[in-house]
């Protein structure tokens, strides 16, 4: 799915960003990874907070860095931890995704390559509000 993307060097950034992580609390490192609409690459890692609940998870940063950099919508995405294994994307990131990338973005995940659509379920999102 999704031949022209390059997603080797899509997981190797990803993996880099993970490198920088903060994450003195858990020691869980992360980092995700992008391919936006326009060529653009983004990237993020996760960055904890001593009060737990405000910890920023490396999509955050990545999505941050979409807007911040023009926007446009991510069409192709991985994230992993430090030692390069793929994970999913937690509940909340999810919807992030959902937001910037929509039920076609294509997903990396444990089980192969995936759409969206298929990692977030009947979502809530902005066709939800009419938008
Ligand atoms: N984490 C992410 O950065 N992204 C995810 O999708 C899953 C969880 C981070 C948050 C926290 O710093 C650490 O992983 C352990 O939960």
């Amino acid at each position: 799915m999704n031949a022209d993307v390059d997603w080797d060097a899509l997981r190797a950034i990803a993996l880099a960003a993970a490198g920088r992580a903060y994450a003195p609390y858990s020691g869980y490192r992360v980092g995700a990874a992008a391919l936006a609409s326009d060529g653009r690459v983004v990237s993020g890692c996760n960055v904890e907070n001593a009060g737990y609940g405000v910890t920023l998870c490396a999509e955050c940063g990545l999505v941050s860095e979409l807007i911040h950099g023009g926007g446009g919508r991510l069409v192709a995405f991985t994230c992993c931890n430090a030692t390069g294994e793929v994970i999913m994307p937690c509940g909340r990131c999810r919807q992030l995704l959902w937001e910037h990338g929509g039920a076609d973005l294509h997903v990396e995940t444990p089980a192969g390559i995936v759409k969206m659509a298929e990692v977030l379920p009947q979502p809530f999102g902005p066709d939800s509000l009419g938008r």
